[in-house]
């Protein structure tokens, strides 16, 4: 199997779409400034938020910056956003290098593609932004501090979501004590990066979005739930697990403390499980919006 990112963040839509908490988004909806706003995501890869944005007419009047540090996914944001927006019966213009404008009856929507690391950009932005958006994003950074930064992009909310917490499982069983041991190895690599990361990030963002003086608006849970229905995995979901399964095998292939053909079997009876239908995967995380507190500085 060849191993796309951007093939897996496409497959990942529909199983973000069923997470995403609903009474975060509705806060969401209710807290959003009258368009057109200027909204800032960071970690955004290939977009795939701002066409459920679109999708879902949470936003219709924007200038929606997109930033991810990978060129690659900068790359296909502008072939895909296109494809998308005409399948969807937008017109699409491009301006420049980078800019696109989805437009159509009552959508003007502003899109720039910034290849560039968030705090790099941070440092550069000279116009906060109405909203911004961090989704799958902040379990991968170091913590708190990253918040601060990042928070200092919005003069409104934020929508922070799919942030992990802690448990991972899949069914069924192959074996207990080695699933957890998995389980738990793999939660450590989370916490290990060099780059940063926690594998609790959910819960332990109340206490980091107090220090950094941003008000709680909404909080839920946004937990991956994926399973076969009728034997079969919706969309490009199978992938999806496949890829899941992709980041164990690279996180953990030639760690000290797996028995490493213990640990190859157990990847390919997860792989049987995905051909079979019978796999079961469940992510838990957690959604926030919130907003920074008027006059402290944060
Ligand atoms: C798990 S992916 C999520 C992408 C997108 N939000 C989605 O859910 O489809 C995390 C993204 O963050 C990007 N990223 C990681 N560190 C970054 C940084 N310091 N600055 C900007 N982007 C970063 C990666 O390139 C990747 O596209």
């Amino acid at each position: 199997m060849e191993y796309s990112f951007s093939r897996y963040l496409l497959a990942k839509q529909s199983v973000d779409d069923r997470a995403l908490n609903k009474d975060v988004l509705s806060a969401l909806r209710a807290n959003l400034p009258d368009q057109p706003i200027r909204i800032i995501e960071v970690g955004a890869g290939i977009g795939t938020m701002l066409r459920r944005l679109v999708r879902w007419d949470v936003i219709r009047q924007c200038e929606y910056v997109l930033v991810d540090e990978m060129a690659e996914n900068i790359e296909y944001a502008s072939g895909w956003i296109p494809q998308w927006a005409t399948e969807a019966g937008l017109g699409v213009e491009g301006s420049g290098e980078n800019i696109l404008r989805v437009f159509g009856h009552s959508h003007n929507v502003r899109i720039q593609l910034e290849q560039a690391d968030a705090f790099d950009f941070v440092q550069k932005n000279q116009e906060p932004a109405d909203l911004l958006i961090a989704h799958a994003f902040l379990d991968l950074l170091p913590m708190p501090e990253s918040l601060q930064k990042l928070l200092s992009l919005t003069k409104g909310p934020a929508w922070l979501t799919i942030n992990f917490d802690g448990v991972t499982t899949f069914e069924p069983i192959v074996d207990i004590a080695l699933d957890e041991q998995i389980e738990q190895l793999y939660h450590r690599t989370m916490d290990t990066r060099q780059t940063g990361g926690d594998s609790r990030s959910g819960r332990h963002l109340f206490g980091y979005l107090r220090s950094a003086n941003a008000e709680i608006l909404a909080a839920g849970a946004s937990d991956w739930v994926v399973h076969a229905v009728n034997g079969k995995y919706p969309d490009d979901e199978a992938y999806f697990l496949h890829f899941i399964l992709h980041f164990f095998e690279e996180s953990l292939e030639g760690h000290p403390e797996l028995n490493t053909r213990a640990f190859s079997r157990w990847v390919q009876e997860r792989r049987a499980q995905i051909e079979r239908g019978e796999l079961v995967y469940i992510a838990h995380q957690m959604d926030f919006l919130v907003k920074r507190n008027g006059k402290k500085s944060v």
